[in-house]
């Protein structure tokens, strides 16, 4: 029997092109070519090739009007990605695509960012370090650079999920004390002893550090907006390793300008790649480029994931192990 075929929107670690390569007839991506960018364009290669599954990653198009141009061939999308707010589940439940996802996997990798983020947000390593780049260091002393400890402050986590979850266990090892806010409050065998607050103003109020780790879409857009903004203490710390689009930029430059948000430090952006302007004139600001789940051990288990996705609805016609709702 002729192997399902299988297209790769994007580059993927070594291993996972490998398996791919052994078990489908794969089409892939060798050189992270931008042709992913755009659904049309997706839907055409799809169509093309005869695509039975479509292995996709974050940022990649996958609207409604993807999915309603792809072939009737495609039977599942895996995404590269715990998010899906680049994909439109019911327009796939429409065609009877399933939709997969990665969930779990990247949980202490993105943690690990967004501790990162917050200590060069407190530490101020950001500019430090262009400092040291620019060969405009002239030595130690004793105001220089001064930043605020972690330890003993209020971390507030937005969205208490595996992430944020992975995050607390971290920032207890620094003397955290932890606060969330989520829709629900979770087990407490979850919470381990953070605090919950149902309510934003009075979460935003209590705590010095806020990590956002809420999903992308339109429910969440702008969250975190001026009048948000103005709820947190002054001189706190704002970290987003999410998705962009739940941090209003303007309001953020304009909080941190002022100096009412010390610092802040993101991996994701509204629009990305595009990355507000207002913010590459602040040095109050860290900024990465989303690598959130960027380590050789995530990103193969990402793949190893999406491909099990795969295999149990194209290899043995079984239900896929992340098919989402
Ligand atoms: C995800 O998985 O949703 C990340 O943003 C990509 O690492």
């Amino acid at each position: 029997m002729p192997k399902p075929i299988l297209l790769l929107t994007r580059k993927l670690p070594d291993a996972i092109e490998a398996r791919a390569a052994r078990d489908y007839d794969a089409r892939l991506n060798s050189s992270d070519d931008p042709w992913s960018r755009d659904g049309a364009e997706i839907a055409r290669r799809a169509a093309e090739c005869g695509a039975a599954g479509i292995l996709c990653a974050a940022g990649d198009p996958m609207g409604a009007a993807t999915i309603e141009a792809l072939p009737p061939s495609v039977k599942i999308i895996a995404t590269f990605s715990v998010g899906t707010d680049h994909l439109s589940i019911p327009a796939a439940a429409a065609r009877g695509i399933t939709v997969a996802n990665t969930p779990g996997v990247l949980s202490f990798a993105t943690a690990e960012c967004a501790f990162t983020l917050m200590l060069m947000a407190a530490r101020r390593a950001g500019e430090g370090e262009r400092l040291v780049r620019a060969r405009a260091w002239t030595g130690w002393a004793p105001t220089q650079l001064m930043g605020v400890t972690l330890e003993g402050k209020k971390l507030g986590i937005a969205g208490y999920g595996r992430i944020g979850q992975e995050l607390a266990a971290m920032a207890r090892g620094m003397r955290m004390e932890i606060h969330y806010h989520n829709r629900n409050r979770v087990a407490p065998e979850l919470e381990q002893g953070a605090i919950f607050h149902a309510d934003a103003k009075d979460f935003l109020g209590a705590i010095d550090v806020l990590s956002m780790h809420i999903p992308g879409g339109e429910a969440t857009r702008k969250w975190l907006n001026a009048e948000r903004l103005s709820w947190m203490k002054p001189g706190s710390i704002v970290v987003n390793t999410g998705r962009g689009g739940t941090v209003d930029d303007a309001a953020l430059v304009t909080a941190l300008s002022s100096g009412h948000i010390r610092a802040a430090g993101l991996d994701v952006y509204d629009g990305e790649p595009a990355i507000h302007e207002g913010y590459f004139a602040l040095e109050n600001i860290a900024l990465l480029p989303h690598l959130g789940s960027a380590t050789e051990e995530t990103r193969n288990a990402m793949g190893h994931r999406a491909l099990d996705n795969l295999d149990a609805v194209l290899l043995r016609g079984t239900v896929a192990p992340d098919a989402l709702p």
